[in-house]
């Protein structure tokens, strides 16, 4: 198992994600001798998982089952331990696009945080590219490093431990694509430009707040990038169920009685008649903001 490349059976030491429901979703480090206790029951790694195929039905001790999937980043990203915010699947697909990334492309990234996008990235960029991700905070750069490496990934990826602002990416004129998820992108702008390939590349840049998107376009002016574009990206997802409506009384025909109204085909006069049909409609709480995004180019030196 790796988290760029399919494998199709379960090995002691993959990652595996339990499917217990549609917005229930569980990481699980498979290991030889290990239980993993869930709402159905326990789930045996030696018998149950280890040697079965990504996608099966497993039987748990309760009687209730579970599938269990084979990694990829967007289901990492529903179930992967928070160590911060995290960028969702909606941001990343528009991102990974209007970064033009694809295998070979090398990128920066900062701040690497719980490695949602990053895991994102390397799927995209594999198997030739490179990832330089950054992240001052050192127990979340420890950490992301390690998951790499259990991710099966860490020969695409490179984390360095260290402020952005202050000291860049590390790597001079190599990036493709440059992003930015920090609380003050406008002070990495020149350090992405030299870390950017001088015939030139592309930059996005995360923000929750349009004051921030405000002194980052100022940042990427000034520094002679252009193409500027911000976009906010929003998901409307719908719900698939039956529904019952009343249908309209609109009273008798000329000319007709109104003690006999039409029966229903079950039998309830007209006047409480209903259709009864598969619909989609969106839930009656919906994903609000999670940030602007803004794209930029720069141009070749
Ligand atoms: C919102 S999180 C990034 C989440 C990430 N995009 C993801 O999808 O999981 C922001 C991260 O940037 C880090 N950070 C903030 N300012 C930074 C800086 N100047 N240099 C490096 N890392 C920074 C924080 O420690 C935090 O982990």
């Amino acid at each position: 198992m790796s988290f760029v490349e399919y494998s199709e059976f379960i090995r002691d030491g993959d990652v595996a994600i339990v499917f217990l429901g549609h917005d229930s979703l569980m990481p699980v480090k498979v290991q030889s001798g290990a239980q993993t206790q869930t709402r159905y029951g326990v789930i045996r790694h030696s018998t149950d998982l280890i040697g079965q195929r990504f996608g099966s039905k497993v039987t748990c001790s309760k009687g209730g089952w579970v599938y269990v999937l084979h990694p990829t980043p967007e289901l990492w990203t529903v179930c992967l331990p928070h160590r911060t915010q995290i960028l969702y699947t909606t941001d990343i697909a528009n991102i990974t696009l209007m970064l033009e990334l694809k295998p070979g492309s090398v990128v920066c990234e900062s701040g690497t945080g719980s490695g949602s996008l990053s895991h994102a990235i390397l799927r995209t960029i594999a198997p030739t590219g490179h990832l330089h991700t950054v992240e001052f905070h050192a127990q979340r750069a420890e950490k992301a490093a390690q998951e790499f490496r259990e991710h099966k990934v860490s020969h695409l990826v490179t984390v360095k431990n260290q402020d952005v602002c202050k000291e860049g990416f590390g790597v001079t004129g190599v990036a493709d694509a440059v992003f930015l998820d920090i609380p003050s992108p406008w002070e990495a702008i020149t350090h992405a430009k030299r870390a950017l390939k001088r015939k030139g590349g592309r930059l996005c840049s995360f923000s929750p707040c349009m004051e921030q998107v405000q002194r980052t376009c100022e940042a990427l002016l000034s520094l002679g990038f252009e193409e500027l574009c911000t976009m906010e990206v929003l998901l409307q997802t719908h719900d698939v169920r039956t529904v019952s409506l009343p249908l309209p009384d609109f009273g008798p025909k000329d000319g007709q009685s109104e003690t006999t109204p039409n029966p229903a085909p079950d039998g309830t006069p007209s006047a409480h008649a209903s259709v009864t049909c598969r619909t989609a409609t969106p839930p009656r709480e919906i994903a609000g903001h999670t940030g602007y995004l803004t794209f930029a180019t720069k141009p070749r030196d």
